[in-house]
């Protein structure tokens, strides 16, 4: 069955992806510096009692004994260029042990070819953690078997459903049908046979979204906040012919809670899934610091499709860089790992 949301054509559907990935590679279509990391600093320990090469950052979720706490935040899929982007970005992630998430894969409602992006993935690196994608107006049209049947052949460990309003409204011909969100999602939820991650890519969580997910059974949010990429500027620049857009785009620029913002809004509600952060995340110390108020994931987008444009050796150098990072700030705030990052404040 072609879903009415699903029926632009392929050659339309890959060039849009493929502007998407050189546009979102510009400095312009950053938010950099309202991420509100700046505001966060890590109390430093002038005297550890442990050894640098102690340190563990191991952690877990999903079920999964994890080697580090990173995820690479859903990017790209279903088309040529996209292929070629995961392939490098799933070999550094099987040998680094970072979960990969995985672009959204719409295309695989209407075109069954599209499955042969993961077979051959799957091939080649049998031991990446993949985490499947789908947006929530596709969510909202599609049942829980549709949904089962596309994460198969990527045998994903969980997927994200991602929640994006304001690139819908820019996007020329955007998907902006979201009624019944809520309850497509509890339906999914409900139903589906791995864990269901909720996330933004880039606009945050407020207090009362948060608050209104906390029953409805999901493993974790996202809140992928403000202070990285911005899906309302890049749909702008992509808008050229279509003043509307365009002109809103200007003035949604900076729209979005913050990546602090969302992480500070979960404090004081007594939530029932994980927190897993990202959004302008671009060292292990940001890292450290969304880890030390409570962020179990840490995901990264635009810093490894920069890497991915090179090679996955300069993927897998960004991660043992970030890796290197978060090792520094838990031994200079003077703990040995991540839980004892997360049960002593070390912060202010
Ligand atoms: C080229 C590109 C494509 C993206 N496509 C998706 C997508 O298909 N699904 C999704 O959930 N998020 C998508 N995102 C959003 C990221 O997962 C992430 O939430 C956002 O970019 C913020 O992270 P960053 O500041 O580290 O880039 C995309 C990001 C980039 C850079």
């Amino acid at each position: 069955m072609i879903k009415n949301s699903c029926k632009e054509p392929l050659a339309d559907f890959a060039k849009r992806k493929a502007e998407h990935i050189q546009i979102a590679l510009e400095d312009k279509h950053q938010t950099t510096g309202l991420s509100g990391l700046d505001r966060i600093k890590l109390i430093h320990e002038a005297l550890p009692d442990i050894n640098l090469a102690e340190i563990c950052i191991k952690t877990q979720s999903l079920n999964l004994e994890l080697p580090s706490p990173f995820l690479v935040s859903s990017m790209t899929a279903g088309h040529k260029q996209g292929e070629k982007i995961n392939y490098a970005i799933a070999k550094a992630c099987e040998q680094t042990g970072w979960l990969m998430g995985i672009g959204s894969q719409r295309r695989q409602l209407y075109d069954n070819e599209a499955i042969l992006e993961w077979i051959e993935l799957r091939k080649n690196f049998p031991k990446v953690k993949l985490i499947g994608n789908i947006g929530i107006a596709q969510l909202i049209t599609s049942s829980h078997e549709e949904i089962e049947k596309i994460l198969a052949p990527i045998q994903a460990e969980a997927i994200f459903v991602h929640s994006n309003p304001l690139q819908e409204c820019i996007q020329p011909a955007g998907t902006t049908e979201y009624k019944g969100s809520l309850s497509a999602l509890t339906h999914l939820c409900k139903n589906l046979n791995v864990p269901v991650i909720l996330k933004e890519t880039g606009c945050g969580f407020s207090k009362n979204t948060l608050l209104r997910l906390n029953d409805i059974g999901l493993y974790a949010v996202d809140i992928s906040g403000l202070g990285g990429t911005h899906w309302g500027r890049i749909e702008g620049t992509r808008a050229k012919n279509h003043p509307l857009q365009q002109k809103a785009s200007k003035v949604f620029e900076d729209w979005g809670i913050s990546t602090i913002d969302s992480i500070l809004n979960t404090h004081a509600l007594d939530l029932k899934y994980e927190i897993w952060g990202s959004g302008g995340i671009r060292s292990g110390l940001d890292a450290a610091k969304l880890i030390a108020l409570g962020s179990k994931i840490i995901g990264f987008a635009k810093p490894i499709l920069q890497a991915a444009t090179q090679s996955s050796g300069a993927i897998i150098e960004y991660m043992r860089q970030i890796e290197f990072e978060l090792k520094i700030a838990l031994f200079c705030t003077g703990h040995g790992n991540i839980k004892s990052l997360q049960e002593n404040k070390s912060w202010e």
